[in-house]
């Protein structure tokens, strides 16, 4: 299957990316190395596969599913695989380098990759959106923007998907270790340990909001659902 870029609309890259990320996200051989599966196995402490496979479950057969920012490994492709030929799957990116990467990724169904910032409105509304493991990438302000952007693009019974890093628990050995990993190549993430993405939706209460937390603490799962409206003519209303 041949997936296309759709770079129609202008971006302005955020200076967190220039700053902190474009070094590995910019550079073949380190983009290479990290799409190895048993590489992301390692870096995320055996969890990536459970994580993946945690995103596929809450997604529906022929829907139509939002992704914000490529990724690593398997997910788009899972996810893809999911939607199946008859949904609609859409990843954006504000990376030319990471959407051509993951252009020729896919093999079975089609996926829409589009340039596009994922703090700038969607004129769309979709079934589910993903934000997998970006949050953390970006300054408060930023974080604040996608997570309301993300929440603002989905119907009624529709639902965003949030994956992060999340504060580890007190026993876990790794915890200097992923402290000076984080203050060293990524300088938000250590914001996600006391961040709750809940407290910074806007309409929260639009929202029935669940969450996991994986063994050892590292990595956290928040689903938001958007709550159905009731009728406002009252036709489902059981008023006597
Ligand atoms: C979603 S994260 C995922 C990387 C993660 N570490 C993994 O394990 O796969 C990284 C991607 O998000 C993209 N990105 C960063 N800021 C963005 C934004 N504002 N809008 C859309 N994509 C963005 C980056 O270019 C990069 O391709």
């Amino acid at each position: 299957m041949v997936n296309f870029v759709k770079y129609s609309k202008l971006v302005k890259i955020p200076a967190y990316y220039k700053q902190f990320y474009a070094k590995f996200y910019e550079n073949e051989k380190i983009c290479r190395f990290l799409d190895i599966d048993k590489v992301l196995y390692v870096l995320s402490l055996g969890l990536y596969p459970k994580l993946v496979k945690d995103v596929v479950k809450e997604i529906s057969t022929n829907s139509k599913v939002l992704q914000m920012g490529c990724t690593f490994g398997n997910q788009i492709e899972a996810v893809s695989e999911k939607v199946g030929p008859y949904g609609q799957y859409t990843v954006i990116d504000i990376s030319r380098k990471q959407l051509a990467r993951c252009q020729n990724k896919i093999v079975y169904n089609k996926v829409n990759f589009e340039y596009y910032d994922a703090r700038r409105s969607l004129n769309q509304k979709f079934d589910t959106v993903i934000c997998f493991l970006l949050l953390h990438e970006m300054p408060a302000v930023s974080r604040s923007k996608v997570i309301n952007n993300a929440l603002e693009s989905i119907v009624e019974g529709g639902k965003v998907i949030f994956i992060e890093y999340n504060k580890p628990s007190k026993g876990n050995l790794l915890w200097w270790f992923i402290r000076a990993f984080n203050r060293l190549f990524q300088p938000f993430a250590e914001d996600l340990w006391k961040y709750n993405i809940q407290k910074h939706a806007i309409k929260s209460k639009n929202f029935s909001w669940r969450r996991k937390i994986y063994r050892g603490g590292i990595y956290q799962k928040v689903v938001a659902t958007k709550l159905v409206e009731p009728q406002k003519n009252g036709k489902n209303l059981n008023f006597y």
